[in-house]
């Protein structure tokens, strides 16, 4: 669900022609429909009524403060997994007692600074982390709000670089070793367990997998309590996925996995857990909210292929050259002429620098505008200076306003 469409043959983001916002913006730059973000959090937040709740968004798909403070506005908690992170979160005005912590390697400082913040919860990987944790919090005179996170070896059958929760991921404990450290909780006495937590993967297109996974937490959840724990919460991940192909009305659409579907397919499951219920979506939040738009710079023909050079490249927007994904490009002006087959490339010095291969796009001139779809998650926060290039700016539409929300980086810090 986004609010990007086409009005005589033009490109808007809710109520704003994206042409006459590329006339006073330099491309490439980031544009975000705010009324996306907020339907996506109400249709969640929907979805889950009658559970017991807390919709953590997870910052890593996009932490733009203005963003942040939106969705902390709207009530959500936040999933960090660095101190920056954590740091970002508070500034933007989440609560704390809804912020929780995972990451494979939190450093010492790290877990000291989340502790004197007063976090919800560690989400805590291995076992070495566990114990550390406890030295720390004893030194500090804290117990520490834990949850284990498992590794349930669950295949989500997506791209295996977005893969966490099989065996041959680095993420969470493994289920014997969770089992046995849950019984044996009394050696750290500075930790208290209140919770379990599983994040099988990103760009889930299945609801299976989310069903396993619940079922293993809730075996977990049973013996955690027969135990003698207490479980506040039960944190099942975020990892719901978005289409990413035929994203206009009208459209025959990808399957992506309605969150009201999965959510009434868990929902005796998550009710019987008998516990607040954590969700914590980044991608399903934001990503269909955002699109790069970028200008056509040159064209060529070259050994039978043709070339549309673009100002936006691979340090922009990484997804394509770094899991081979797919971004619906569209020219920002509607045009009637003949499609023909391109590859859509950046400016960089790579030749796995493109942003679309063997797209059918119409004949485009120099200067046209093109519109990088569904690139509001893992976009920005994924780009970077390579070839000395400043970060594109990032915008935010609301109904008829538009505003700048993250200027585009400046030269004279490309050093910092
Ligand atoms: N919780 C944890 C512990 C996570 O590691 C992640 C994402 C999420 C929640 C949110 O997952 P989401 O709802 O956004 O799928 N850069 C990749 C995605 C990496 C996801 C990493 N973890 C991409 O561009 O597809």
């Amino acid at each position: 669900m986004h609010f990007f469409s086409f009005k005589n043959d033009e490109l808007h983001c809710e109520e704003l022609s994206v042409r006459k916002i590329a006339a006073v913006t330099a491309t490439p730059f980031y544009l975000y429909s705010q009324k996306t973000i907020v339907e996506n959090f109400e249709r969640i937040e929907r979805a889950f009524q009658g559970i017991d709740h807390l919709i953590c968004y997870a910052l890593k798909a996009n932490s733009n403060q203005t963003l942040l403070s939106l969705l902390a506005g709207l009530g959500a908690g936040a999933d960090v997994v660095s101190r920056g992170e954590l740091f970002l979160a508070l500034k933007s005005g989440f609560d704390p007692q809804k912020i929780v912590y995972a990451g494979v390697g939190k450093r010492d400082d790290e877990i000291e600074y989340a502790l004197a913040q007063n976090i919800l919860v560690f989400n805590v990987e291995s076992l070495e982390e566990l114990a550390v944790m406890d030295g720390i919090a004893r030194a500090m005179n804290q117990i520490a709000p834990v949850a284990i996170r498992v590794n349930p070896n669950i295949d989500i059958h997506g791209h295996p670089y977005i893969s966490t929760g099989t065996a041959a991921d680095k993420f969470g404990v493994e289920l014997p070793a969770a089992r046995a450290v849950i019984r044996q909780f009394k050696k750290y006495p500075n930790l208290q367990l209140v919770g379990l937590h599983s994040h099988i993967g990103s760009q889930i297109t299945e609801i299976a997998p989310f069903v396993e996974a619940v079922q293993i937490l809730k075996e977990l959840a049973a013996a955690a309590r027969a135990s003698g724990h207490v479980l506040q919460f039960v944190d099942f991940g975020g990892g719901l996925g978005v289409s990413y192909q035929n994203v206009f009305e009208g459209d025959e659409s990808e399957p992506a996995i309605d969150i009201a579907h999965l959510v009434d397919r868990l929902r005796s499951d998550l009710e019987s857990l008998n516990c607040k219920i954590i969700f914590e979506p980044g991608r399903a939040l934001v990503a269909e909210a955002g699109i790069l738009v970028t200008r056509v710079l040159y064209q060529k023909d070259s050994h039978g292929k043709r070339f549309v050079i673009v100002d936006a490249g691979m340090n922009d927007l990484i997804r394509p050259s770094l899991y081979g994904a797919y971004h619906e490009i569209v020219p920002v002006c509607k045009r009637q002429d003949d499609l023909v087959n391109v590859d859509v490339v950046g400016p960089i010095c790579e030749s796995s620098d493109f942003l679309g291969r063997d797209r059918r796009l119409p004949e485009l001139r120099r200067g046209d505008l093109l519109a990088i779809m569904t690139a509001g998650a893992y976009g920005l926060v994924l780009s970077s200076n390579y070839n000395a290039r400043p970060r594109p700016a990032e915008m935010l539409v609301d109904g008829a306003q538009v505003r700048v929300i993250r200027p585009a980086g400046d030269l004279e810090k490309l050093w910092s």
